[in-house]
């Protein structure tokens, strides 16, 4: 009788064994990434909803403040910082083990009230920017790895952009705010950050002949952040060709923004069909590839998906259109680009 027991046991054990042989732990994409993965996080999302919290503890080694770092959020009024939506980002990363990378200390687009309607002359704008960038930067001093230093500040021509900051601190404010930034965080990675170099070549110049005049005068930059908010139909040899040439600069390169929208055109009533999914899952593979083949590993701080799922992307607000340009779905499923995320990094 014990033998019989002794044979009954020794059978379940073998089946469990080979049970657990045969179901490995799920892949994701910090699993197979050799680099940093993120994504751009609202931190009020991470709060209330716990499908897009778990996606992201579970696939993603890095995490990007999506808006609660820009100056309007955190620095609403002259003498007043919001800190509390920006540490519940910061505080999410160190207690996970992420990677935090923070944006943005200067944007056109972020800038709130009590700067829109500041006066002064030269010196007291000058000394606004260096407040503003000085307190963000060493207020999170240690707990954020990178800052996009200054977001879009070349137009598509690859001029200067006429904004407010230009206006008013004059053509060479982008050199003095990576001062300021690496006067207030010795250690932190400064990033310049910008869209459109994989279909716009004149941009992408502007951009390394900054780095170039940088180098020449000693100012502090450490990488460059390239957004890629492309679509199902961009050629896969710009893109190659844009990621090769920022790397050849010798700084770290960040694919900063990237969504793939399969409804590029702003169709209305526009249902994607299994043919544009598969369009996805390529383009997504495609840049990923290039990015792990086409940078060197040192040089790699990774790449980071604008949004999480479909469901909390910006692209349908922006375009008033249907679209669906993230790895997860509505309900943060795995869709082909998520596989094709994977095929890339393999
Ligand atoms: O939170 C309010 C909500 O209370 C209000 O009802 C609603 C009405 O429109 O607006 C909501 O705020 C919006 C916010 O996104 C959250 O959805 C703002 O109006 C809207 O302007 C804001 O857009 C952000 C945009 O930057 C401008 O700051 C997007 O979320 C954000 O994804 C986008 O990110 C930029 C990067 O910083 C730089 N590169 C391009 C990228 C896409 O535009």
């Amino acid at each position: 009788m014990k033998e019989r027991i002794g044979i009954i046991l020794l059978a379940v054990g073998l089946v469990n064994c080979h049970t657990n042989q045969a179901q490995p732990p799920a892949q994701t994409i910090q699993s197979v990434a050799s680099f940093p993965f993120g994504a751009a996080l609202s931190p009020v999302r991470l709060t209330n909803d716990a499908a897009y919290r778990q996606t992201v503890e579970r696939e993603y080694s890095s995490i990007t403040s999506e808006n609660h770092l820009k100056m309007h959020h955190v620095h609403p009024e002259a003498d007043r910082y919001d800190w509390q939506p920006g540490d519940v980002l910061v505080n999410f990363a160190a207690q996970t083990g992420k990677r935090m990378h923070g944006h943005a200390l200067l944007w056109h687009e972020a800038v709130p009230d009590w700067v829109k309607n500041f006066s002064g002359d030269s010196l007291a704008w000058e000394t606004l920017v260096r407040d503003h960038i000085t307190t963000v930067v060493q207020h999170y001093k240690g707990r954020v790895a990178a800052w996009d230093v200054v977001n879009e500040a070349f137009l598509d021509d690859g001029t200067l952009r006429k904004s407010i900051w230009s206006e008013h601190l004059g053509p060479d404010y982008i050199a003095r705010c990576f001062q300021y930034a690496r006067q207030a965080d010795p250690s932190v990675n400064l990033f310049y950050n910008d869209y459109g170099q994989e279909y716009s070549p004149r941009k992408l110049q502007a951009m390394l002949t900054m780095v170039a005049d940088f180098r020449r005068r000693g100012i502090p930059i450490n990488g460059l952040g390239l957004q890629m908010h492309t679509h199902i139909n961009h050629p896969d040899e710009q893109i190659e060709k844009a990621i090769r040439q920022t790397a050849a600069t010798g700084l770290l390169v960040h694919i900063s923004e990237l969504d793939v929208r399969v409804n590029p055109k702003g169709e209305a009533n526009f249902t994607p069909s299994a043919d544009h999914w598969q369009r996805q899952k390529a383009k997504f593979a495609a840049i990923v590839r290039a990015y792990r083949t086409q940078v060197p590993k040192n040089q790699q701080h990774g790449i980071t998906t604008w949004n999480v799922g479909d469901a909390d992307s910006w692209i349908p607000k922006f375009c008033k259109c249907t679209d669906y340009p993230l790895p997860f779905d509505k309900a943060y499923q795995k869709k082909p680009a998520y596989e094709g995320v994977l095929d890339g990094l393999r």
